[in-house]
């Protein structure tokens, strides 16, 4: 069962950071080394693996070198579908590959329609409003304290220590800020003040919790705890990982009951992170869902959380893969079947 497997990702070294750009423009994409872990472990068990990369290049690299299965961690460029436009590719193409597909991406990189959806199943997640422009603060029906991100991007881009939001002015001033330097739209939201955790998810039809890993940041009570872009980049110095948490069993495991519907609901494959804070009731609330979640084996949250449940990366990488083949009733056949498969399809 080796397999001709292509990686797709997006390289932070190919957009060099322009001067009128925000700091944090690039801060989901992946790093070579990140890349290169997963083909390390993918040709330790015995495939045949290319990195074919992210750009519109691809579509030529995909009809030149004929892969079984992609393994994809793109992020893509641009707009709330841009997770989605390389699986919708694969789809096309009659590509299998990893991960969730198109609808799941695009529903959950947008926080709105990811938040409205696990709503209406039952699923506590904080009040909500989308912000497109100023006049959209007028008789803003949501409690204080606040918190303002963006509402389509990922990796704390654009949340900082102070986007937690106490009085109107301070939300104006945070809103008028945010949509001149990253555009519209944003996501106000309640802010949910108790402790924060985040799920590793894997698997499909049984889908079954990897982790569940309490993030402390130093210096901070939880109701002022952020896990912002400044704390994220100095993660070393600045966040306590806690997994398995400290916290009683009961509280552990509505943790991880919100994060299995939530994984549910959204249909998500494979893999998944899911944020989760406690509000101040008790009730774990459901703030967003990563269906691509960073695999970086030195400061990805899942690779970590890994790690300290015993996971070496390699049989985290290795999981996924094999939810994917099992999901395209790949996991018991012979390369030179796929093989022919793959080259079927590409003609
Ligand atoms: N409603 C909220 N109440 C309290 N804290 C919040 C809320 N929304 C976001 N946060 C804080 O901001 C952080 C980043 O928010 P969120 O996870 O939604 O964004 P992200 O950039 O998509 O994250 P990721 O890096 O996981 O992709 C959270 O980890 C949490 O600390
Ligand atoms: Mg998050």
């Amino acid at each position: 069962m080796n397999f001709k497997v292509g990686i797709t990702y997006n390289l932070r070294k190919d957009f060099p950071q322009q001067k009128d750009q925000p700091i944090d423009s690039f801060e989901e994409f992946d790093s070579e080394e990140t890349i290169d872990a997963i083909r390390d472990v993918l040709e330790s068990d015995g495939h045949k693996v290319f990195k074919l990369g992210g750009g519109t290049g691809l579509i030529d690299r995909l009809r030149t070198t004929p892969v079984d299965i992609v393994f994809n961690i793109a992020e893509g460029i641009g707009g709330r579908n841009r997770e989605a436009h390389i699986p919708a590719l694969l789809e096309f193409l009659n590509i299998p590959y990893t991960g969730s597909d198109p609808l799941t991406l695009s529903l959950t990189l947008d926080k709105a329609m990811a938040k409205k959806l696990v709503r209406s199943d039952g699923i506590p997640t904080p009040g909500f409003k989308k912000v497109e422009r100023m006049e959209d603060l007028h008789g803003i029906d949501l409690r204080y304290p606040l918190f303002v991100k963006l509402c389509y991007e990922g990796s704390s881009k654009g949340v900082r220590l102070d986007s937690k939001i106490s009085e109107p002015a301070a939300l104006r001033e945070k809103v008028g800020w945010l949509l001149e330097t990253y555009g519209s739209p944003l996501l106000v939201e309640e802010f949910v003040s108790g402790p924060e955790f985040t799920v590793g998810i894997l698997g499909n039809s049984n889908p079954t919790v990897l982790g569940v890993m309490q993030i402390e940041i130093k210096g901070s009570p939880p109701d002022e705890a952020i896990y912002s872009l400044e704390v994220k980049r100095e993660w070393e110095e600045r966040v306590r990982y806690h997994c398995p948490p400290p916290i009683p069993a009961d509280r552990l495991k509505r943790i991880e009951e919100v994060a299995l519907r939530v994984y549910r609901t959204l249909e998500c494959r494979d893999v998944s992170r899911v944020d989760i804070r406690i509000g101040r009731d008790g009730v774990p609330y459901f703030l967003e869902v990563n269906p691509l979640p960073g695999l970086s084996p030195v400061y990805g949250d899942l690779p970590i959380m890994a790690g300290r449940m015993g996971w070496e990366y390699s049989r985290l990488v290795k999981t996924v893969f094999h939810h994917a083949l099992k999901r395209y009733g790949m996991a018991g056949t012979s390369r030179n079947d796929c093989y022919a498969g793959a080259q079927n399809r590409a003609e």
